[in-house]
């Protein structure tokens, strides 16, 4: 695979494709919602630029690392205080099945990004192909919870049968943005994703979960020799 390299992180061309591809989507006027990662880099890169030729939108980002980034580049941002509805929101993901449901929070930018793929009229997600799968779950699940009862929730989240293994950065706890824990869930599978979100949620100390259901438009998969757009 043709390999890119971008500060200290090596990654594919198919994501810069996928990535660049969405920013054709964005239209002047629009409010957007920019996801967090690797593969939507490119595209707020992408939209920097389309800025820098003439173009007027707004955007909502998913985490502090795109708001960073999407400063620099120069987009114009906003908040959920001064919008309902956002035009477009483009965001990655971790793993997407043929029903187009998503596992997200590889990065932690779960809470914020269920908004912003939820709040929208058109949602589109951009990978390289290694996302695509039959079934989720071979990714771990990505939940935040309260640090509050920490060790509580983990227990509940192994009596839905996954192996709960909180998340650590430089041997430190991983804290989101939102001031939360993430605990990766373990499955052998996801069978029933609907119904998986809806019992986690139940769960006391729960926040969110990276099951994305029902919210994807639009799948634009890089691949080595160019984007496949699946609708
Ligand atoms: C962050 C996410 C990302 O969208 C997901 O992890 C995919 O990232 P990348 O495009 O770097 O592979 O959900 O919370």
């Amino acid at each position: 695979m043709i390999k890119l390299e971008r500060g200290n992180r090596v990654d594919s061309l198919a994501k810069k494709w996928a990535g660049e591809k969405a920013a054709e989507y964005i239209q002047d006027g629009m409010t957007i919602g920019l996801g967090t990662g690797s593969t939507v880099y490119w595209t707020i890169l992408k939209l920097g630029e389309l800025i820098s030729q003439g173009l007027q939108i707004k955007a909502i980002p998913s985490s502090v690392e795109t708001e960073r980034l999407a400063k620099k580049a120069g987009i114009p941002l906003t908040t959920f205080s001064e919008v309902n509805m956002l035009d477009l929101s483009i965001d990655g993901a971790d793993e997407v099945d043929a029903m187009f449901n998503l596992i997200k929070g590889g990065g932690g930018a779960l809470v914020r990004e269920k908004f912003i793929d939820t709040f929208t009229r058109k949602f589109i997600v951009v990978v390289d192909e290694s996302k695509l799968v039959s079934k989720l779950g071979s990714f771990p699940l990505p939940v935040e919870i309260i640090p509050f009862g920490w060790k509580v929730t983990c227990r509940s989240l192994a009596e839905l049968g996954c192996t709960p293994v909180l998340r650590k950065r430089n041997d430190e706890r991983f804290i989101s943005d939102n001031g939360n824990y993430i605990v990766d869930c373990h499955f052998t599978g996801i069978d029933a994703p609907a119904s998986l979100h809806s019992r986690l949620k139940q769960l006391l100390g729960v926040v969110e979960t990276g099951l994305f259901i029902d919210v994807t438009d639009l799948v634009i998969v890089g691949k080595p020799d160019g984007v496949e757009v699946v609708s």
